[in-house]
């Protein structure tokens, strides 16, 4: 196992069965598979982790996914959307301490008063700062939609592919979800000239080491910029989390999982950004993402919402309610991070490097 993460690590592309056996690695071995990513990240990366200030700007959603906890059809959940004063004071906060870009994360909508409003939100940001980054997270839209939200300064996308195999795809997702069309999404966010990103949940009901593998040769295939993926957790007012309840056993099985596929993405994939995602947070509140960064991840996203509302956002359970805008909370986060050599990429919109080879 040692001769083949070191054949990867000095940039061979391992084959189908060498990813599955990488995924398969636990203890010890899996530790050398970490260190190997995270060497190839100082290496191609440097010491720097980019942070985004997350912005969960409505639960509203039009969507039944059956792992989600803000999916339509759950009426325990208070709906809000925040007013446009508030998103634009959340994104002043990012700006004013030094985190390089936002992401605004919503439910699926595409009635047309919300397209003109991310729209308007968006040059809003802009228009408080040029040189931040701004990421949307919203979800399916038109290809008109992604070029007027494009136009209007956004540069970045994440729209997560959930799963690679079509048939899981659609075991996890109601009757309206549309594998192909996700697929389709994805080109057409590039056709608009976004910088990409997608990503996986790990651990799902029945899903093998071999659809996993797969997922990661659908990242590089796609010619990915970002990725961003996390474990699968369950949410107790959800169909699968109701069928399939978490176990601490369960939960600390998907995260040593999904840090292997962190690992195996960055040793893939070297110059791509990589989240270090707030679910493996979840599982391990004290060092979760750090343990992403051990494992290949580069980025970081603290939630700027007030810990109210978030409340609301809870895609599964135990979702960290940290205050991170609370000075506490960063000032930690910068301490843990400089405690394993890394530092925080102040002032950087962080635009993978991937993407600049691309262009
Ligand atoms: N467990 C883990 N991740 C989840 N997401 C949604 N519900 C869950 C869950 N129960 C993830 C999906 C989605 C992203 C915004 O959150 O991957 O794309």
């Amino acid at each position: 196992m040692e001769k083949l993460i070191e054949k990867i690590e000095k940039g061979s592309m391992p084959t189908h069965d060498e990813i599955v056996q990488l995924l398969a690695l636990q203890g010890e071995s899996a530790l050398l598979l970490h260190r190997a990513a995270h060497r190839v990240k100082r290496k191609i990366l440097g010491n720097k982790v980019f942070l985004r200030g997350l912005v969960e700007f409505s639960n509203v959603c039009r969507c039944d996914c059956l792992y989600c906890g803000i999916r339509k059809s759950n009426e325990k959940v208070a709906r809000y959307t925040l007013s446009d004063a508030e998103i634009l004071e959340n994104a002043r906060f990012a700006i004013d301490h030094g985190y390089g870009a936002v992401v605004l994360q919503s439910g699926e909508r595409n009635d047309e008063n919300f397209v003109k409003r991310v729209a308007e939100i968006v040059s809003g940001i802009k228009k408080i700062s040029a040189d931040v980054g701004i990421t949307l997270s919203c979800g399916e839209e038109t290809p008109d939609t992604y070029r007027l939200w494009r136009e209007s300064g956004a540069e970045r996308y994440l729209l997560r592919i959930e799963t690679s195999d079509a048939a899981l795809f659609q075991q996890i997702h109601d009757e309206k979800a549309n594998y192909q069309r996700r697929r389709r999404s994805l080109d057409d966010l590039r056709e608009a000239g976004f910088t990409v990103g997608s990503g996986v949940m790990i651990g799902l009901p029945g899903q093998t080491l071999d659809q996993l593998a797969t997922d990661l040769e659908f990242f590089r295939d796609q010619d990915l910029d970002m990725i961003g993926m996390g474990p699968f957790l369950a949410h107790g007012d959800t169909p699968l989390g109701k069928r399939y309840p978490d176990t601490e056993e369960i939960k600390q099985k998907r995260l040593l999982l999904a840090l292997n596929m962190i690992a195996v993405t960055r040793l893939m994939l070297r110059d791509v950004n990589i989240a270090a995602a707030t679910s493996l947070q979840a599982i391990s509140p004290a060092d979760g993402r750090q343990r992403g960064i051990l494992a290949g991840a580069n980025v970081i996203m603290p939630n700027l919402g007030e810990a109210a509302k978030k409340r609301n956002y809870r895609l599964y359970d135990n979702k960290p309610d940290i205050d991170e805008n609370a000075k506490n909370a960063r000032l930690e986060l910068e301490k843990s991070l400089q405690k394993i050599g890394e530092i925080i990429a102040y002032r950087e919109s962080g635009t993978p490097l991937h993407y600049l080879k691309r262009q």
